[in-house]
């Protein structure tokens, strides 16, 4: 591992973020350490070949039992499928519904919107209670771009992280802007993220930083409240 210019920060209690390649940093994670892999890698054709050695990786760290949900690019579709280990069951493809807005797929003429959420577990096979698999994002155009030109709207992950029961620790090899630490840090869960471009790492670091600390109802305390961490 290149540790010259890999960083590590912990900006919250019980959030760690890593600057540098996915590839390096996954296999010194604790094995069998993450309950869910929440991501979006980047869609463009030239980064499908990183997909498959990014998912062995995961494969290490996640538990038995552990989710991967990957919002993924319709164009390559096929090569996506391909990409995931033979040992993590394909379970669903949901739907990312962008009401406001539309993505124009010039070479096959085709408006755009909505992303599949593919989903796959490891020695994982059904959902205790029934889940809707259609998720919408609600918020334009702009939603999420304010971070990360690639960015997704926040709300996306939060349904996600809640409907689907995903666990205490979430891994994002490709965190971007952060959001799915956002969501995380919001819905009270551990977060472990990874993003190789130091200024969206710098950017992802901030935003958790100042994400309001999520509490919950504790009945010893006057306020009646106290922090998850
Ligand atoms: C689609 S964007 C994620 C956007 C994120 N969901 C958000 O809302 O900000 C994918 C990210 O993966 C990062 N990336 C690409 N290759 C990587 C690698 N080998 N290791 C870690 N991150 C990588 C890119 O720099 C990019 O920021």
């Amino acid at each position: 591992m290149t540790e010259s210019w890999t960083k590590r920060v912990e900006p919250v209690p019980g959030v760690v973020l890593y600057c540098g390649d996915c590839l390096e940093i996954l296999p010194t994670l604790e094995a069998g350490s993450v309950d869910a892999v929440v991501t979006d890698p980047p869609y463009k054709k030239q980064f499908i070949p990183l997909y498959a050695p990014c998912w062995a990786a995961c494969d290490l760290s996640l538990k038995p039992g552990g989710t991967c949900f990957a919002m993924v690019g319709q164009y390559c579709l096929p090569d996506v499928i391909n990409s995931f280990p033979a040992e993590w069951e394909y379970l669903w493809c949901c739907c990312c519904e962008y009401r406001q807005m539309a993505t124009s797929i010039w070479p096959r003429g085709i408006s755009s919107a909505w992303k599949p959420l593919l989903v796959y577990g490891k020695e994982f096979h059904k959902f205790k209670l029934w889940k809707y698999d259609t998720l919408t994002a609600t918020g334009g155009y702009k939603a999420g771009k304010e971070f990360h030109e690639w960015g997704q709207e926040r709300s996306l992950f939060r349904v996600l992280l809640e409907r689907f029961d995903v666990g205490d620790v979430v891994l994002d090899p490709f965190m971007g802007s952060g959001t799915t630490g956002v969501a995380c840090f919001e819905t009270g869960r551990r977060f472990i993220g990874i993003e190789i471009d130091p200024y969206y790492f710098d950017i992802a670091c901030q935003r958790i930083a100042k994400t309001p600390r999520p509490m919950v109802d504790d009945p010893k305390n006057n306020t009646g409240k106290v922090s998850f961490f």
